[in-house]
């Protein structure tokens, strides 16, 4: 009766210490949950003006066409948009759509501005047709007295007879006249 009664006090008190022990660890977890969501709430800011900032920066952030890369709008005269003040994102330099003899956008081929005609001069600018048939620049491109561009596809290079004073290509090469190479 002795032995038992001793065990029960031990008992008791083994529990008191785990309740005890319990406590303090649910006191610390709520802690750290506390810290946790502190925290939380001041990444939260601090990537808030990350994308604030990111923003700011991607207006002036160079953008320009890579084969790799695809886009939008085939066709259309891109500055209506891309320009200073426009709803497009990135105020295009350069931009407009290749073609091939059936009319089909053509990726993968290749646009340059001379100084000269027919390739000859100075090579400017290189830009890649992207898998939308695309072809677009952001940097500050200078048209000097007029450049001349020509477009290389896998079958040969197309030259554009005249100097061309403006990069939206696309305003002059609308459905009736596209930019076609073979
Ligand atoms: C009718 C207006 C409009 C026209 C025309 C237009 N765009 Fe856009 N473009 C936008 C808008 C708006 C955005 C931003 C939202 C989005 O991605 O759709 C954009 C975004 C883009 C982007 C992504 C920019 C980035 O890095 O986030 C590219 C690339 C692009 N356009 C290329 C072109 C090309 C090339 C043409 C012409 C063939 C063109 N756009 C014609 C309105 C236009
Ligand atoms: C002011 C109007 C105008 C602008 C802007 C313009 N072009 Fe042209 N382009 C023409 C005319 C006109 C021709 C001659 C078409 C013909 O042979 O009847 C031509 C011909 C061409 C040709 C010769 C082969 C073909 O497709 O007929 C290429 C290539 C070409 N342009 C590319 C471009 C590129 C790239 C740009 C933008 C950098 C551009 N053009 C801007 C008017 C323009």
């Amino acid at each position: 009766m002795i032995n038992a009664h001793y065990m029960k006090g031990w008992v008791l008190f083994l529990v008191f210490l785990f309740v005890l022990s319990c406590g303090t660890e649910s006191g610390k977890v709520s802690n750290t949950s506390t810290t946790s969501d502190d925290s939380a709430q001041d990444s939260s800011r601090y990537r808030y003006e990350d994308r604030y900032e990111e923003n700011e920066d991607s207006e002036h952030e160079l953008k320009k066409s890579s084969y790799s890369k695809s886009s939008h709008n085939s066709g259309m005269n891109c500055m209506e948009c891309h320009k200073e003040g426009g709803t497009g994102e990135g105020v295009f330099k350069v931009a407009g759509t290749v073609y091939d003899k059936n009319g089909q956008i053509y990726p993968g081929t290749t646009v340059k501005l001379y100084t000269g005609p027919n390739g000859s001069g100075e090579l400017k600018y290189t830009l890649e047709v992207d898998k939308s048939g695309n072809f677009y620049t952001t940097e500050n491109i200078d048209f000097g007295q007029g450049l001349y561009p020509a477009v290389e596809g896998r079958g040969g290079v197309k030259y554009m007879p005249t100097s061309a004073s403006s990069g939206a290509c696309n305003s002059c090469h609308d459905q009736n006249k596209r930019i076609w190479a073979e």
